[in-house]
């Protein structure tokens, strides 16, 4: 592949990501407009780069939709099309239907497709290539996760001057999975194309230093990752690739700040008038996907009622779950199982005009999501596999009332800093029912105690404090 020319007028800083921060929606009468795009990549990187007015090569969203490039507020925008069949075959395929089990512990079984990687391959180039024509002479560029492993080498080879960093957002799985992948030695020597390969915990960045050296057979340092310091390096010819790890977060103080308002107290309080006042509310928030244990936490309450260690009369459960991958089979089945579960649960235990469970199949207003969070006695956060899991975050920033426990899944890569929360393993129902009990009826005086030790966590480790690690040790000005 040759090599493209510099823009004059490029950009200093660019995300690639598979998505822009917004999505474009096509709605029934032919209109369109734009709306916030899903997932906690958006929710990290998007209040970063806005404030350092970066560029953000992404898809809008929709398949077959051709936007040129815009400015939205202080960011530039650039559109990157997907037609349908590769939407089908690099998105649903190869990304969510190949990589996304393979890296959460093969949770579902992932399908080894080789028309999918043929597309996937050629959707990385199409990235690298728009990337290559937007950024300015020696640009740093930051491209996210794992629909994109392959563009950091093959901008490498198209923009030899630019430093390329690439964060994973999801887990980096155990080598035995990993080797399953029959592209494996592809997609590491794609990763390697960057000068610092970042993943959430340590263990990610040491399977990948493995598997360097397995595959693609060079020599990595020897020494153990730490936590946003001592990482390995890879020598590849001249030049050294870090590979570290830097666990995300969220905009903490924004949060706390907008959870602290007279409009959030109001809108709480209104939220438990409108549930019926319960004495206890829990709550969920996901993307509904069968990584995020919707289904385990459903029966941990259902059990708890049916053994009256819970009763239904002043204890609510919420389930707010936003729409994701729906065309997929896994996706589909999953939701059918998680919405005959609910009304199986409201069947048994509600009463008239109070249900046990509220469950809402949608994406809602930030305002109302802090307003749930403010509300929530008992946060249940139950990934099977999460490469770090924000909600948890989010839940904890917005708690400056010291109210509140949180129930989290071990299996989070949260589970590492939030060691004051109840901390579960996901496939032991009587440990998850053990622990939304004791959650649920916790002394104020230790809830406090834990909520206080979280936020110091949370509010000390930001998102803004995760991306200047990261490009520090990129070897980028994080105030450029
Ligand atoms: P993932 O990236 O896998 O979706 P995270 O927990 O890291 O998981 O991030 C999810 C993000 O999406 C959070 O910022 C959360 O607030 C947001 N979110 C999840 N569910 C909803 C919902 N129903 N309505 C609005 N926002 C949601
Ligand atoms: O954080 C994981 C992630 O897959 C992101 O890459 C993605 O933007 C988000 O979750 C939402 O998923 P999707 O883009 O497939 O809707």
């Amino acid at each position: 592949m040759g090599s493209t020319t510099p823009a004059s007028t490029g950009a200093d800083f660019v995300v690639v990501a598979n998505r822009l921060p917004v999505d474009l929606e096509r709605l029934p009468d032919g209109t369109e407009r734009w709306r916030h795009s899903p997932g906690g990549l958006v929710t990290a990187l998007e209040p970063f780069l806005r404030a350092r007015k970066g560029a953000w090569v992404g898809w809008p969203g929709i398949a077959d939709a051709d936007v040129a490039p815009f400015e939205d507020g202080d960011l530039r925008l650039h559109p990157v099309s997907l037609s349908s069949d590769e939407f089908r075959d690099y998105y649903e395929g190869f990304s969510n239907a190949t990589l996304w089990p393979l890296y959460h512990d093969v949770v579902a079984t992932p399908v080894f497709d080789r028309t999918w990687w043929d597309v996937y391959v050629r959707v990385n180039q199409r990235f690298a290539e728009a990337t290559a024509s937007v950024a300015a002479e020696g640009a740093t560029i930051w491209v996210q996760d794992y629909q994109l492993q392959l563009v950091p080498a093959m901008l490498r080879d198209l923009r030899p001057d630019l430093r390329i960093g690439f964060f994973l957002h999801i887990p980096f799985p155990p080598v035995e999975l990993f080797m399953q992948l029959p592209w494996r030695t592809q997609i590491v020597r794609g990763l390697l194309g960057a000068d610092l390969v970042g993943f959430h915990r340590p263990g990610g960045a040491q399977n990948f230093l493995w598997l360097a050296r397995r595959l693609a057979g060079f020599q990595p340092t020897k020494g153990s990752v730490g936590v946003r310091n001592r990482p390995g390096v890879v020598q590849v010819g001249d030049r050294p690739v870090r590979v570290g790890a830097f666990p995300i977060s969220i905009d903490s103080s924004s949060l706390d700040q907008l959870a602290a308002s007279e409009e959030s107290a109001r809108r709480a309080a209104q939220l438990r008038a409108d549930l019926g006042n319960p004495r206890r509310i829990l709550l969920g928030v996901d993307r509904l996907d069968y990584t995020k244990g919707i289904d385990l936490r459903l029966h941990a309450f259902r059990e708890l009622l049916a053994e009256e260690r819970v009763d239904a009369s002043d204890t609510v459960m919420v389930q707010l779950a936003t729409p994701s991958r729906e065309r997929l089979e896994h996706y589909k089945k999953m939701r059918e199982e998680i919405e005959r579960e609910v009304g199986r649960i409201n069947g048994e235990f509600s009463r008239l005009g109070r249900p046990a469970v509220h469950y809402l199949h949608s994406s809602i207003d930030r305002k109302d999501l802090v307003a749930f969070y403010c509300a929530a006695d008992v946060m249940v956060v139950t990934p099977v596999r999460d490469g770090m899991n924000l909600v948890c975050k989010e839940y904890v920033a917005c708690r400056n009332d010291l109210g509140g426990a949180l129930v989290l899944s071990e299996f989070a890569g949260a589970a590492a800093e939030l060691t004051s929360a109840f901390l579960v393993n996901p496939h032991d129902l009587e440990g998850v029912k053990d622990a939304l009990e004791a959650a649920l009826n916790i002394d104020p005086a230790e809830g406090r105690r834990r909520m206080r030790a979280l936020r110091r966590q949370v509010l000390n480790h930001d998102v803004d404090r995760w991306a200047r690690s990261f490009l520090e040790a990129l070897g980028a000005q994080p105030n450029r």
